[in-house]
């Protein structure tokens, strides 16, 4: 079966295509350019973007194996949660090119294809601890099967992305800050760190907070105006993992989790990939490859061929694009 994946929740156009659960090939059209000069995405200059990329890279997509839309036998799309402008755009485009050339429709919440993002080059067990940290998300779930989800954890404020973009941005990085403030990290060789807050690290809930390490950094750079960048990126980087890992691994232990996947753009970070495996030696953690990391169209196309297998198509008519959606 030839499925043809659509993802547009925030600021990457990203189609793929999936012969059976097999991937083909992803192409995606980045807006990091776009939104640089802002240092966090820009709402409306997102949706825009999306409608401007999505036909072309449909079609470089298909002419690359020599696809028409006859050979598309299922379509795969977001439609929550993200920005509405952007989901509207690679929603209606796929409820189109559904409606018009009678092709099923399967709907995919953007954090069930996070999840199963490490399941596209490796098989991975259920039940497991799902933890999907990016810029729009902190949470932590127990994953029981394909459509079974139990919320346990997640952050009050801020999502942890969202405090490495910020923190970029408050020292003139660029955006997104997440690789930029992983690289100045890893050129800091002293030992000596900034002492940063842990917050919520001693609670026995398994929620996160990381919007006062933000206020403490922004605090620290006012008072030290000639502050060392890579000391900061690394004392920053090192109270984020820090935070992360202590909730990881009090839930894995909560609930008795052996597997446990860790996803979305965060799950990129070089120091957590590191720490995570190295430091939870008798679990199994499983960690999508790098390009699956941050949003794509290939991790909505796998579980959303999962989801049809099981469940079969989505009325296209009755498919609309949410905001806010729980998984
Ligand atoms: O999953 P994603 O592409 O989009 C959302 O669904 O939000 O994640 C993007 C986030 C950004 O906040 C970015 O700064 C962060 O992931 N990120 C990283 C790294 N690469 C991307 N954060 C820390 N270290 C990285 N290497
Ligand atoms: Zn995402």
């Amino acid at each position: 079966m030839i499925t043809l994946s659509i993802e547009s929740s925030c600021d990457d156009t990203s189609l793929a295509l999936f012969n059976n659960t097999t991937l083909l090939g992803v192409k995606t059209a980045s807006q990091n350019q776009i939104h640089q000069a802002f240092g966090g995405v820009v709402p409306e200059l997102a949706a825009r973007a999306h409608n401007q990329n999505i036909l072309p890279l449909y079609y470089e997509l298909m002419s690359e194996f020599n696809f028409t839309i006859k050979d598309i036998e299922l379509i795969v799309v977001t439609y929550a949660p993200g920005l509405i402008g952007s989901l509207l755009v690679g929603v209606e485009f796929a409820k189109t090119l559904s409606i018009i050339n009678n092709i099923p429709l399967k709907k995919v919440h953007h954090l069930a294809g996070h999840l199963h993002a490490a399941h596209i080059t490796q098989e991975v067990p259920y039940p497991f601890l799902g933890v999907v940290v990016s810029g729009g998300h902190t949470n932590i779930f127990i994953v029981e099967d394909i459509d079974k989800y139990r919320l346990v954890g997640y952050s009050l404020d801020d999502a942890a992305g969202e405090a490495f973009d910020k923190v970029a941005k408050m020292c003139n990085l660029g955006y997104p800050g997440g690789p930029i403030i992983d690289k100045l990290a890893q050129k800091y060789t002293k030992s000596e760190k900034i002492a940063f807050p842990r917050p919520m690290r001693n609670s026995t809930e398994l929620h996160f907070s990381f919007s006062g390490l933000k206020t403490a950094v922004s605090t620290y750079l006012k008072n030290n105006p000639d502050y060392d960048v890579e000391r900061v990126a690394a004392s920053f980087q090192d109270a984020v993992i820090d935070s992360l890992f202590e909730k990881i691994k009090r839930a894995a232990n909560e609930y008795n989790m052996s597997n446990i996947v860790i996803s979305g753009g965060v799950a990129a970070n070089s120091l957590l990939r590191k720490y995570i495996s190295e430091q939870l030696p008798t679990h199994n953690i499983y960690l999508p490859s790098l390009k699956y990391c941050m949003d794509n169209g290939a991790m909505i196309g796998y579980i959303g061929v999962k989801l049809y297998e099981k469940y079969g198509a989505d009325d296209p008519h009755s498919i609309h694009p949410k905001a806010t959606e729980t998984l």
